[in-house]
């Protein structure tokens, strides 16, 4: 992923991919031309490493020159073409062959065809690297196209946002999702998982996502998955993965503006964690941090035990129950700390000290992401 001003873009198409599309369209045309000697026209700025690596690759002797016109603003098409500078030379009876780096609405080629309109040229044709079809909507025929792609902004390879990004070799598509931040919060019981949740979403305004409260949410509102998800749990089985994922995948969709997610409760298995990362990634977007609340088990027996006089909890109340919850909590756990250690994104904050000294040690992590 790359930043450029305020945007977040991810790698969309690779430098083979597009070496692959260049060296197609290169000798499409030349089988084309035959013996003709075409003029290139690069349309300057975007297409000055087309046309360098296109020329490269014509295996026949031809002219290069540009014309430069302006459109965009930011990663807005605009109807206002300039012509920055225009044909420097005659080109009466020439067979010319445009080379765009993209084509997007259309407006900058009607520019092009209006540009020779009296310019008497034999054959006027047009060759694209990127062609945006939903986009495009101009009638005017596109000879060659090297790529089809989807209408979203993209960067890289001559094409810019607002200046950055001509220079890099390949080519990255703006994320649909801007840069969210995405926690996995994890604790043994009695850790404070839930107090710390609760400070973390106010303070970094996520949305909490707690396994529990969205299966009981789901299950008392006898949606399709909550209905689904019982059918299992009322056969004494498991449910499925498939079937939490979907609904933590609704409520993602549910809070698309959000800032970030804190997850709780999920994942709880590696398989979890995989398709965790999947469905962050179907939503341009990642997991950031696994943060792991550390506090000793001495500690939490005592906490637990003093939260049972009051809570009427009867799991809080028998201290060999709490042992076996906490080891419970370690073996299980211990794998996901492995994967997201695997991809530096774990972290182990200590957990133990007054609430507000543990929000400030959590803060102090989440700002560093
Ligand atoms: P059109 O006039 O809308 O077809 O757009 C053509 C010009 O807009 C291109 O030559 C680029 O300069 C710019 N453009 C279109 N789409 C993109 C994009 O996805 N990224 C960067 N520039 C773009
Ligand atoms: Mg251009």
């Amino acid at each position: 992923m790359i930043k450029l001003h305020d945007l977040y873009f991810k790698p969309f198409i690779s430098e083979q991919e597009i070496d692959t599309a260049v060296q197609n369209m290169s000798d499409a045309i030349a089988k084309d031309l035959g013996d003709e000697m075409p003029v290139f026209i690069g349309i300057l700025n975007g297409s000055f490493m087309l046309v360098s690596d296109f020329v490269k690759k014509y295996p026949k002797p031809c002219e290069v020159t540009f014309i430069k016109l302006a459109s965009y603003e930011g990663v807005k098409s605009t109807e206002d073409i300039q012509r920055l500078i225009g044909l420097t030379q005659d080109l009466s009876g020439r067979t010319v062959v445009i080379l765009e780096d993209i084509i997007d609405s259309g407006n900058t080629l009607e520019e092009v065809h209006r540009i020779f309109e009296n310019e008497n040229v034999k054959q006027l044709l047009i060759a694209t690297l990127f062609y945006k079809p939903e986009a495009y909507n101009k009638d005017f025929k596109l000879h060659y196209v090297g790529m089809e792609i989807p209408n979203k902004f993209i960067v890289g390879y001559g094409l810019d946002y607002d200046g950055l990004g001509r220079d890099l070799p390949e080519v990255y598509q703006l994320k649909t999702t801007q840069h969210m931040t995405n926690l996995v919060l994890f604790g043994p019981p009695g850790a404070g998982k839930g107090t710390q949740a609760n400070f973390l979403k106010e303070k970094y305004d996520l949305v909490h996502i707690s396994t529990g409260d969205v299966f009981r949410y789901n299950i008392k509102n006898e949606t399709a998955l909550g209905i689904l998800a019982k059918s299992f749990m009322d056969k004494g089985q498991l449910v499925p993965d498939q079937v939490t994922i979907d609904m933590l995948n609704k409520e993602v969709e549910r809070n698309t503006g959000a800032n970030g997610f804190i997850f709780d409760g999920f994942p709880r298995t590696y398989a979890q964690a995989e398709a965790l990362d999947k469905l962050m990634d179907d939503k341009d977007s990642q997991i950031n941090a696994m943060v792991a609340l550390e506090v000793d088990d001495e500690v939490l027996v005592k906490r637990l035990l003093e939260r049972g006089k009051t809570s009427g909890r009867a799991d809080d109340a028998d201290e060999s129950i709490i042992r076996n919850r906490i080891k419970e909590y370690y073996t299980k756990t211990a794998i996901l700390k492995d994967y997201y250690a695997k991809q530096n994104k774990y972290y182990g904050v200590n957990g133990v000290g007054n609430i507000e000294d543990i929000t400030v040690r959590l803060s102090a992590v989440i700002d560093k992401l």
